[in-house]
């Protein structure tokens, strides 16, 4: 039998969550081998409902725990520091998307890949989507002509449940108010 991946979940929020989620359904190829979060509450709640241990820190868990990879569910703009530092310890990455905020931090995740060269993966699901690889085998076939520009628009349903899992309590039109 094929060796499970032990992998640490760096970030306990909504999508850290859900990256727990996926682990419990994908259990005879990935182990959760710790959770580190800021807040040392989250992590232990995501650690224990599955076994595992909490850290405050991904240092803290590098020191104390044996895993291969890690996943960055941090918040946006803090990713390429935390899987600077995984890489640098020569651990295999999955970064929740956005890479970064800038070219010179997602640069700096690709130069720590090329001297750690374990492999970095940035989590953009929606590639799988059948809509996009319909446009992209049109685009391909040529069936869309020479394209010089795109403009892509797409309407997303998210019910309140989502907004209220996030705990931030915010309603739905709060939050389109505030994002137009
Ligand atoms: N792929 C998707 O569909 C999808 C969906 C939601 C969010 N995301 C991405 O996931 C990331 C996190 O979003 P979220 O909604 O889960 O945020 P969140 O605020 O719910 O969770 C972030 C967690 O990280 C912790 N944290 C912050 N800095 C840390 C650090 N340096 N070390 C350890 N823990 C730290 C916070 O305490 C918090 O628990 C964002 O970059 C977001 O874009 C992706």
């Amino acid at each position: 039998m094929r060796k499970k991946i032990r992998l640490v979940i760096v970030g306990a929020g909504v999508i850290g969550s859900h990256h727990g989620k996926v682990i419990n359904e994908l259990s005879n190829e990935i182990e959760l081998a710790g959770v580190v979060d800021v807040d040392l509450a989250k992590a232990q709640a995501l650690a224990s409902s599955r076994g595992s241990a909490a850290f405050v820190s991904l240092k803290d868990a590098l020191a104390q725990a044996e895993f291969e990879a890690v996943a960055v569910c941090t918040p946006t703009g803090t990713h390429a520091e935390v899987a600077i530092e995984a890489l640098n310890a020569g651990k295999h990455v999955i970064i929740e998307k956005p890479a970064e905020v800038s070219l010179e931090k997602t640069d700096a995740i690709i130069e720590a890949q090329r001297n750690a060269g374990t492999v970095v993966t940035v989590i953009t699901q929606h590639r799988f989507d059948p809509a996009t690889e319909i446009l992209l085998e049109a685009i391909d076939k040529g069936e869309l002509g020479r394209l010089t520009s795109g403009i892509a628009s797409i309407d997303w349903w998210r019910s309140q449940d989502y907004y209220d899992s996030a705990g931030t309590g915010a309603a739905l039109g709060t939050w389109m108010a505030a994002d137009r």
